[in-house]
């Protein structure tokens, strides 16, 4: 079996402890997804497996074998931005840029999350077949991934702004 990144097959590391993490950065030179804590805590190495989101630090690639993984490197199509890319350029949703991979990935799935009507802990109505997409929502949907530079509302608007693209 092989590991398909970003659309090209890529053969498991035969080491059993290689992290997922480690695969996409020191093997795969895909840099983009970020080093963090290397501990679960931060957020930064959220990558996408099968469409859901993981953290790569605490994946290892022999888990994902057989499956898809798609970075920041492999979510936008040939030269146009993914529209949450864009959206974070619209809505200063970043400083330095350490945590956006990770905040992009999880946020793509996190609305695929709610378009499926996943609740979160902060949802009222967990019968309710449409999540209402609150500022609330957001932020406890994505305290996963933390961001130092403190971007957090502009993360959230542009959250809000792919949203409502998608809604419209
Ligand atoms: S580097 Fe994986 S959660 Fe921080
Ligand atoms: S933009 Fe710097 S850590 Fe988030």
């Amino acid at each position: 079996m092989a590991i398909r990144i970003n659309g090209a097959e890529v053969e498991a590391p035969e080491d059993a402890r290689v992290s997922l993490l480690d695969l996409l950065r020191e093997r795969v030179h895909l840099t983009g997804t970020k080093v963090g804590c290397n501990q679960g805590a931060c957020g930064a190495c959220t990558v996408l497996v099968d469409g859901e989101r993981v953290l790569s630090c605490l994946t290892l690639a022999a888990q994902v074998d057989g499956r898809s993984v798609t970075t920041i490197e492999g979510l936008a199509e040939a030269e146009a931005l993914h529209p949450l890319q864009a959206a974070f350029i619209d809505h200063d949703g970043f400083q330095c840029g350490y945590c956006t991979p990770g905040q992009i990935c999880a946020a793509a799935a996190m609305l695929a999350e709610v378009a499926a009507g996943a609740p979160s802990y902060v949802t009222a109505d967990l019968t309710a077949e449409r999540v209402p997409l609150t500022r609330e929502e957001i932020r406890e949907r994505m305290s996963g991934n933390l961001c130092r530079c403190g971007a957090h509302n502009g993360i959230v608007d542009a959250i809000l702004q792919v949203a409502a693209e998608r809604a419209a």
